[in-house]
């Protein structure tokens, strides 16, 4: 069976593409520092999965850790085929604040790995790139050649990313890179076991709803209702886990079987506003999500949608959930562990 390494692999991505690679014939090794995740998710793999996590733990930006993890891809598995990058922060206004932190972790954190990489013999890399490499996007749905920006610290460090990558296929063409821009990932695993557990006060709406629903917070504050879009709230497009999942196993198969890198949106390319999503939520939840009208929130943009075609005709792969299982899927992680992991 082919290996893959996970980096950031205890985190709310990494942890369902962990099953979910599994489930499509994979072995999986993981590598987390728990700067953002809790040791706990890997009892919860233990038990779905009905194996033992091989994890290493350790930040990416330190060489022994990288190697250690190599090493023991080699004892245990015979090797690494392809790496998957998830390791990064990723709150935008944090970004703001300390600067240094984003371009130390998420810029150092992807030369080291590449370096790792490089050092062992591998050249096979899914790289978690987003869709704020857009910034403010001028057409939609977005397509992958669209004009990118940064807005923010966090953005830059995707957009550099994607820019340093690009780099160093053009110098080695042994490497080969897919470039994945996720739009806004939602939901949870269908057993409740794992799904999103952001520390404090969510930032990203779905994990937010779920706290009002669940009674750990009184309502949603709406960031702006006076956008031009069908009911002045902003429109994005929200994307089952699974379905990412999903879309990381495609392209590591077109890693190996196509021997060629590529960029592509992972979207649904269905905009929902923040009213729709909060009134499908408590539908799941059979109960009311109070809404309170607040300013916009600063640098958000009124809408932002992706045209998937990319992704299908290439990979063959497109998102099957709707956001009723969206929502019926968060909700029974949130309220099965309203405490998250640490419950
Ligand atoms: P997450 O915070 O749940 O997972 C990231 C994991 O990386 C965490 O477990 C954290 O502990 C770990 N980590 C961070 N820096 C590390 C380091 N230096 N060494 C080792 N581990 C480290 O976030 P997520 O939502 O699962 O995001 C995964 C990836 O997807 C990130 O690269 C993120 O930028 C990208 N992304 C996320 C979203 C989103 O809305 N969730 C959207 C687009 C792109
Ligand atoms: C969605 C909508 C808000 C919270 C962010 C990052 C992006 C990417 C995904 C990593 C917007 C509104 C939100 C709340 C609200 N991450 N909202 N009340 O901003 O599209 O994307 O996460 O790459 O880089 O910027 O997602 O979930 O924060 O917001 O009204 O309490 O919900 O204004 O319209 P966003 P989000």
């Amino acid at each position: 069976m082919p290996c893959i390494l996970l980096t950031g692999a205890t985190g709310y991505i990494a942890s369902h593409m962990w099953l979910t690679a599994q489930e499509a014939g994979y072995d999986v090794i993981g590598v987390d520092s728990l700067v953002n995740s809790s040791p706990r998710v890997l009892d919860r793999l233990t038990t779905l999965s009905g194996r033992e996590p091989v994890f290493v733990q350790g930040d990416v930006r330190d060489a022994a850790v990288m190697d250690r993890c190599f090493e023991l891809a080699r004892e245990r598995f015979g090797g690494v085929q392809a790496m998957v990058h998830f390791a990064a922060l990723k709150a935008v206004g944090e970004s703001v604040e300390r600067p240094l932190d984003y371009f130390d972790n998420n810029l150092g954190g992807l030369l080291s790995v590449c370096q790792a990489m490089q050092r062992h013999g591998v050249f096979n890399l899914v790289f978690s790139s987003s869709a704020t490499v857009y910034g403010q996007p001028e057409r939609l749905p977005i397509t992958e050649d669209s004009p990118l920006s940064a807005t923010n610290p966090y953005g830059q460090t995707k957009l550099i990313g994607e820019e340093l990558l690009r780099g160093l296929e053009r110098c080695d063409a042994r490497w080969k890179i897919a470039y994945l821009r996720y739009f806004n990932p939602v939901g949870a695993h269908l057993s409740g076991l794992i799904g999103e557990d952001p520390r404090g006060i969510p930032n990203n709406l779905m994990p937010y709803v779920a706290q009002v629903a669940v009674g750990k917070r009184p309502h949603l504050n709406v960031f702006g209702n006076d956008y031009d879009t069908p009911d002045g709230t902003g429109v994005r497009d929200y994307i089952h886990v699974l379905d990412l999942a999903e879309g990381h196993v495609a392209a590591l198969r077109y890693l190996a079987d196509m021997n060629a890198s590529l960029t592509v949106n992972l979207g649904t390319g269905q905009g929902y506003s923040v009213l729709e999503l909060a009134q499908a939520y408590g539908d799941a939840a059979d109960r009311e999500i109070p809404v309170v009208f607040a300013p916009r929130r600063p640098g958000d943009v009124a809408a932002c949608y992706a045209d998937p075609a990319l992704a299908e005709s290439l990979m063959g792969w497109k998102a099957r959930r709707g956001l009723k299982e969206m929502c019926v899927d968060s909700w029974r992680w949130q309220s099965t562990n309203p405490q998250g992991f640490e419950g």
